[in-house]
């Protein structure tokens, strides 16, 4: 169905100037109720007109879309058509192609890069950012070092690249993801730790099931402690119900009461958070017991903590915990609202294959050299499906590298000078509180950053927050009605310590800058204190100037390609123009430092702007409501499938538990069911690629009365537009299942089709992919989920933050803060409303453009997979296509072979044995332009070359095994006169690499000996030594 909306012709388009030039952009826009996708209309939008005033000049499109109207004419040509639409028409099936006009908040051909920054300005300019915080629980004021902000956040080297799959040119991220591990273990004490998960909340979820997976899912109570944060309990309770896990809060410090509850022998583990959430510190000697009494029992002993306080308090190792969780959101990064934050996750060495998420471990290059790399990677889900332990496929690792930059910065005395600071701020305040002539009192009896108190008779929570913001500027936490909670952090001054006293002596005259001045600077106690000597690899303690720390920054960025260099055809992840009008905002203040739980009043700006990109990503997705919560696609893919569980559970249809999945899924789809309690079937795929239907009909029948959902992903994970996409939808809803479309490849829909129109319940986009949110080097991501109206009341509600519309059917939090990664959201609004509504459909168009052209030109050297004459399901692929290898295998070529020689053509690898193993896939975007699509080309010609060379036992065909070359491998190997082939074939394959030169910093890496000599922390200054003598 194509729904036809009357178009309105914006009157700044007819004016008098041009109306005759303009009459047939005018009548065709008439015409065309549906989205014009025409390259006439391309070019009318992309060419602007000096002589039109009522038009800026400098539209996006044109900056975004890589081909210019001339260079997409040239590829038409090429691909035998006339005309953008007639090839548009002919790649997407007739049922499938809706072209449905948008009618998004934006001008119809969207917004110029500086009217975007001014309402975007606008609308941060509603949330007040000059408020003090002293909320706390998990979110703290903190100082990006502006070196960091400009070089690293800032920096499109650091943001654009992808997750570091492609070892020997992302050398620079990881190490800085190792320094980001090395720093947790020091801090937390126990030796293994990844390279970052989603947030607090999510990591402790992460625990929990840790936990249950080791008792074999026998033990089904998990203890927590009543003193951890409210967002993470809700995170808890979401992720328990799917395993049927009994959450029992305790009080830490009841040990007979624990006692009782591990003589069911049905407990797993518990957490406990250390400091507690009103700010408490319990003794060594309670934890240590407590951790004695859980190990008796064989449970996990988990430990939700913050880095800030571990770098003045006893580690948890030191009571024998077996995990530590928390955020390292203090350590530089904003708060955003709530997110983006990288949260850290460390382990004791028993459970090293335990741990979920990515880590980053130490092996060496084919030359001897030490070299980092992604470890244990079998362990994920794109090997063990719905068997994996975790599914964390983008984590933050953005973030993850502002933190571990942070403390590179500061040093360990650096941020042991924080600490101590902060934790004097609180003692101060804390003793004025409880001097005698006062009516407040701290219920904490010990602290590092934060004192609950207790008020007075006659004056409530509410009085009291609204005097401190009406007086001092200032928000404090509400505990309950009489009492309120205060956090201190970094950028606590004098005078705000000064107005927090006066807000606490009920305003009386009181002289507190001569008290604040005739404190005592309190030493942290002795007894909590730790006294080892943390942090002392030489990489913390080397950089702490900026010209240093410029430079070290430089140097690793230097190691790493990203889409400053050159493109990144990686498959399925769409990496694309992150355009810096976009990320600008996010640095402002006023987007930035916003914590999570300010009133709503303070935050209308962030309101208005997650409201108005819900409406835009409904009217794309056709869709009735969106959730921006989930914090990854993963994180998409395990809240859809909540949404569908509760809502069969509220038709009483709980005993629906089978999720048909095709084989060609990506692993985060049967590991997200598995994680929802589901059983994944699978679904044969035909041999031309595209779903078995007759399979499909027959397992849906066949499980028709247990058949709670299918996951599909649209276009298929093989690059097709499969036309009979609707009847699997159509089998799956008459048999009484959901449709789960997994949106990874939304980039190919964008106007043209859509997951309502296709038939689809609900669907997660990865904004971090289609809506332009940089991939970050491995996050952070952005997994919003997209339902019809039926399940609507069920999308994720918020515990403390109210989100509009959730009510008491919502399901808990899937994540720790109400819109998951706020901070980067006006990314994606400004790419939206940048492009308007004729924009948006151009960008499948040209991503399905750009594709096609590259089969072309490449059909001829590779096969190309279901698109080949003999075996095509289709004629022409969607947005990306998959190039088949497998015919070298017996020849001993691999696909990575191919992969690391393009590294030394200054290309990433396409994305490698997904989905189908032996091939690369390839997604060029609508970003890159005819030349570098071109430059692509021939460097893949070239390698098949070296390949035939290879095959046909040419001694230079050795270039393929070799590859990548380091620049130290040309210049200190010895063995050049053996190897077949010259110094120059090997880094100057083609005359344009003389020009523009990538150099891998590291040969081919081994990645047997990382796994199977696991080391994920920074050498020590010993080990340095001795590697130097
Ligand atoms: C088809 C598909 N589904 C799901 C995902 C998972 O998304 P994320 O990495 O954001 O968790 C990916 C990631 O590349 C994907 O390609």
């Amino acid at each position: 169905m194509t729904t036809v909306t009357k178009k309105v012709i914006p009157l700044r388009w007819i004016s008098n100037i041009k109306l005759l030039q303009h009459r047939s952009f005018h009548v065709d826009a008439i015409a065309y109720k549906t989205a014009n996708i025409t390259s006439k209309q391309f070019e009318s939008i992309y060419n602007s007109d000096a002589k039109d005033l009522s038009r800026e000049l400098d539209g996006f499109l044109k900056r975004h879309i890589g081909p210019s109207p001339k260079d997409v004419n040239k590829m038409l040509k090429t691909l035998n058509y006339d005309d953008l639409s007639n090839f548009i028409s002919s790649v997407i099936p007739e049922k499938i192609l809706e072209k449905r006009s948008l009618n998004l908040k934006a001008p119809d051909q969207g917004y110029t890069e500086q009217e975007m920054l001014k309402e975007l300005k606008n609308l941060a300019n509603l949330n007040n950012f000059e408020v003090k915080n002293f909320i706390g629980k998990g979110y703290y004021g903190t100082i990006l070092p502006p070196v960091i902000q400009r070089n690293l956040l800032e920096n499109p080297q650091w943001y654009t690249s992808y997750t570091p799959y492609q070892p020997e040119i992302s050398q620079g991220r990881l190490e800085s993801l190792l320094n980001f591990q090395t720093i947790i273990t020091e801090l937390t004490g126990l030796p293994i730790a990844n390279a970052s998960l989603l947030d607090e909340g999510t990591a402790a979820s992460e625990a929990m099931l840790l936990s249950f997976n080791l008792s074999k899912g026998k033990k089904k109570t998990y203890l927590i402690d009543s003193n951890i944060h409210k967002q993470t309990k809700a995170v808890l309770r979401t992720r328990s119900i799917p395993t049927n896990i009994e959450i029992k809060e305790i009080d830490p410090y009841n040990l007979d009461s624990i006692k009782e509850e591990l003589s069911t022998n049905n407990v797993s583990g518990i957490l406990i958070q250390y400091p507690a959430t009103d700010g408490s510190i319990a003794s060594m000697e309670n934890l240590q017991n407590l951790s004695k009494l859980i190990h008796e029992k064989k449970g996990i002993v988990s430990v939700a903590s913050d880095l800030m306080a571990l770098t003045l308090l006893k580690p948890p190792s030191e009571f024998n915990a077996d995990v530590v969780l928390g955020s390292s959101q203090r350590f530089g990064v904003p708060m955003g609202f709530g997110g983006p934050h990288a949260a850290f996750f460390s382990v004791t060495n028993k459970l090293s294959r335990k741990i979920p998420g990515r880590i980053v471990g130490v092996s060496k290059d084919r030359l001897g050299n030490q070299a980092f790399r992604l470890a244990l990677q079998t362990r994920e889900q794109h090997i063990k499906r719905d068997k994996a332990t975790s599914n964390i496929c983008t984590a933050q690792a953005l973030l993850a590298n502002i933190a571990a930059m942070y403390v590179v910065y500061h040093g360990p005395e650096g941020l042991k000078n924080i600490s101590q600071r902060i934790f004097a701020i609180t003692s101060i305040l804390a003793k004025f509180i409880n001097s005698d002539g006062s009516s407040f009192k701290t219920l904490n009896e010990n602290w590092f950053d934060t004192l609950t108190i207790k008020l007075p008779d006659g004056i409530t929570s509410d009085n009291l927050l609204q005097n401190a913001l009406k007086k001092y500027n200032i928000n404090l936490y509400k505990v309950n009605d009489n009492a309120v909670s205060v956090a201190i952090d970094e950028t606590t001054t004098q005078k705000d310590l000064e107005n927090l006293i006066k807000l606490f002596s009920n305003d009386s005259q009181i002289n507190v800058t001569q008290l604040v001045a005739e404190s005592k600077f309190e030493e942290f106690p002795v007894d909590l204190r730790r006294s080892d000597n943390f942090l002392a690899q030489p990489v913390f303690n080397t950089y702490h100037n900026e010209t240093a720390m410029l430079r070290y920054m430089t140097r690793l960025q230097m190691r790493d390609l990203s889409l400053a260099n050159s493109m990144i055809p990686l498959g399925s992840c769409t990496m694309k123009l992150n355009a810096t009008t976009e990320m600008i905002p996010i640095t402002w203040p006023q987007f930035a430092n916003i914590h999570p739980f300010q009133p709503k009043s303070q935050v209308q700006g962030y309101y208005e702007l997650t409201k108005s990109l819900e409406h835009d990503l409904c009217e794309i997705t056709g869709f009735d409501a969106i959730s921006l919560q989930p914090n990854s696609g993963a994180q998409g893919e395990f809240s859809g499938l909540r949404v569908i569980t509760t809502y069969l559970k509220d038709q009483g249809q709980t005993h629906r538990n089978i999720c048909l999945i095709p084989i060609s899924a990506h692993g985060t789809n049967p590991a997200s069911a598995a994680m929802c309690g589901l059983k994944v079937v699978p679904i044969a795929c035909l041999k031309n690629g595209s779903l078995d239907l007759v399979d499909l009909k027959a397992k849906a029948e066949q499980y028709k009365d247990n058949l709670a959902a299918i996951m599909i992903t649209y276009p298929s994970t093989y690059g097709l537009y499969e036309p009979g996409v609707t009847d699997a939808i159509n089998i799956v809803h008459e048999n009484g299942g959901q449709v789960y479309l997994d949106g990874a490849n939304m980039n190919a829909q964008l106007g043209l089709t859509s997951p309502a129109f296709l038939g689809a319940d609900v669907c997660h986009l990865n904004l971090h992919k289609t809506f332009a949110i940089p991939h970050g080097g491995g996050g952070p991501g952005v997994g919003a989920i997209g339902v019809k109206s039926h399940l609507q009341p069920y999308l994720p509600g918020h515990d403390i933050t109210k989100i509009e519309g959730a009510g008491e059917k919502s399901i808990d939090a899937v994540c720790s803060s109400a819109f998951g990664n706020s901070l980067v959201l006006p990314i994606s609004f400004a790419f939206i409303k940048m492009l308007g509504n004729q924009g948006v459909p151009f960008v499948s168009s040209m991503a399905i453009l750009n594709a096609n052209y590259l089969v072309e030109r490449l059909k001829e050297h590779y096969k190309i997979l279901f698109i080949s004459e003999e075996d095509r399901v289709s004629k022409h692929c969607a947005h990306e296509f998959i190039i088949d290898l497998r015919e070298f295998k017996d020849k001993h070529v691999e696909a990575i072979d191919i992969a690391k020689r393009l590294q030394d053509y200054g290309f990433h690898a396409p994305t490698l044995a997904f989905p189908v193993p032996g091939t690369l896939m390839v997604e060029p975007t609508e970003s890159e332009d005819l030349n570098e699509l071109n430059r692509f080309v021939d460097a893949m010609i070239s390698i098949r070359g070296e390949i035939d060379d290879f095959v046909n036992g040419q001694p230079k065909g050795m270039v393929l095994k070799n590859a990548p070359h380091s620049l130290e491998d040309l210049l200190i190997s010895k063995d050049w006169d053996t190897r077949g082939y010259t110094r120059e074939q090997a880094a100057y394959p083609l005359p344009f690499l003389k020009q523009n030169k990538f150099w891998p910093v590291v040969a081919r890496v081994d990645d047997m000996y990382g796994d199977m000599n696991l080391m994920c922390t920074c050498p020590s200054v010993e080990d340095v030594a001795s590697s130097q003598k």
